[in-house]
């Protein structure tokens, strides 16, 4: 297991290699050590927890041409392995259903893929996921504000995931959605402060806007 550890961290690194969207290296790596935690506090597999972490982007359907393109690449890399059949299936369900998709996801079932979604989505809470979020916006050429909250509710689900909303209309729209999502106790708790210091930016942030109006 350890040697596909090491060889996941090594191809998913190039992977991502040049991502301007909030999906660097880096963030694989938060994901990997926050899943290890949560993994130890819920005394999960935490080998299979690492490599499920650094595997989770890796057939996200958003690098690829189509959706099935994705699966077909995380497949390819699963049955490169030695892993037991079982593994791979287990680690492919986990893997596909760690995304966030409004809700019509199929939901995580595993202790596994429930901590690889907590620890996904904590990444996206929180300072850091405040920061990704506004990066996100940055690069696709969205504004980070806007008065006009309403605007949304006139946009189709296309034009939001284009990045036609703004970095705070994402805030609000998913980021503060979350916490109320997780899975296990642990990512809970972590969620609780994170999504309490998004309040206290969203405050100032708005203070600091309106200042002179
Ligand atoms: P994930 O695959 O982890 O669900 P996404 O690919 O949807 O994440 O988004 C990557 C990062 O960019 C996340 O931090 C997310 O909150 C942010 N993001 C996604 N969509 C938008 C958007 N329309 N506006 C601003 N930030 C976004
Ligand atoms: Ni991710």
């Amino acid at each position: 297991m350890q040697k596909w550890i090491e060889q996941a961290t090594h191809d998913v690194r190039v992977f991502f290699e040049s991502d301007s969207t909030g999906h660097d290296f880096a963030h694989i790596e938060r994901v990997r050590s926050m899943a290890l935690r949560l993994a130890d506090i819920e005394h999960a597999d935490k080998a299979e927890v690492e490599l499920t972490a650094i595997l989770h982007d890796y057939g996200d359907e958003k690098f690829y041409a189509t959706k099935e393109d994705g699966g077909a690449a995380l497949r390819q890399w699963l049955d490169q392995t030695t892993l037991l059949p079982e593994q791979k299936d287990r680690i492919e369900t986990a893997i596909r259903t760690v995304g966030f998709k409004g809700g019509t996801n199929e939901s995580p079932k595993t202790l596994l893929a429930k901590i690889v979604q907590d620890a996904d989505r904590l990444d996206a809470i929180g300072a850091i996921g405040i920061a990704r979020t506004f990066m996100y916006a940055g690069a696709t050429g969205s504004k980070m504000h806007e008065d006009k909250q309403q605007i949304r509710d006139a946009m189709t689900a296309e034009e939001y995931r284009d990045g036609t909303s703004t970095a705070t209309q994402h805030m609000h729209e998913k980021l503060l959605k979350l916490k109320d999502l997780m899975q296990t106790k642990a990512g809970k708790q972590e969620a609780e402060k994170r999504h309490q210091f998004m309040l206290d930016f969203l405050e100032q942030f708005n203070k600091e806007w309106n200042r002179g109006n």
